[in-house]
């Protein structure tokens, strides 16, 4: 029988509650998930790779088969590396798509066997994003219902 391994690549800075959305849709879809931040050098994110490693494991440890990893280099590589065969990705709003679509076709480009799978979150969340709970956090604005309950406090420890 197959195996679905799909790989849910981010940079996660941090962890958001669409994110959470997304991954608990592609939990019942795929036999395992991987949840996968990247290990981006250029980048400077608030929170460091393990920081939010720790935080994605804490909010997903209820799902069995969501598994938390970091790569880095080329996500087609660490796709093949770990037997994945689906690159889900979340589509917000139309703004999303066309950055979404380069990477897809990229990505399809390098591995064709590799298929990208694009999922909607919640329309709550539609207006969402990790850069967006950065700042409110950073000028002290409202966090519930944005972040999981942890996220907040470090946010908070983060900025104090
Ligand atoms: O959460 P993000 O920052 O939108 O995630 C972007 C991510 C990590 C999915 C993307 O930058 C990525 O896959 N980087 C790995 C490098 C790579 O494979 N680049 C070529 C594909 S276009």
């Amino acid at each position: 029988m197959k195996t679905s391994v799909a790989i849910y690549p981010g940079s996660f800075d941090p962890v958001t509650n669409g994110h959470l959305d997304l991954i608990e849709r592609g939990e019942k879809m795929f036999d395992r998930l991987i949840v996968a931040v990247l290990k981006n050098l250029e980048k400077e994110p608030m929170f460091s790779v393990a920081e939010r490693v720790e935080m994605l494991r804490e909010v997903t440890k209820k799902w069995d088969c969501v598994e938390v990893d970091v790569f880095e280099g080329l996500l087609v590589d660490y796709a093949r590396h770990r037997g994945a065969s689906v690159i889900l990705r979340g589509i917000r709003a139309i703004s999303d798509y066309e950055y979404e679509l380069q990477m897809a076709l990229m990505n399809r480009k390098l591995e064709p066997r590799l298929e990208t799978v694009f999922m909607l979150p919640s329309e709550a969340y539609s207006y969402l994003s990790a850069k967006i709970v950065r700042e409110l956090a950073q000028l002290g604005g409202p966090l519930t219902g944005l972040v999981p309950a942890i996220v907040e406090q470090r946010l908070r420890a983060k900025v104090s």
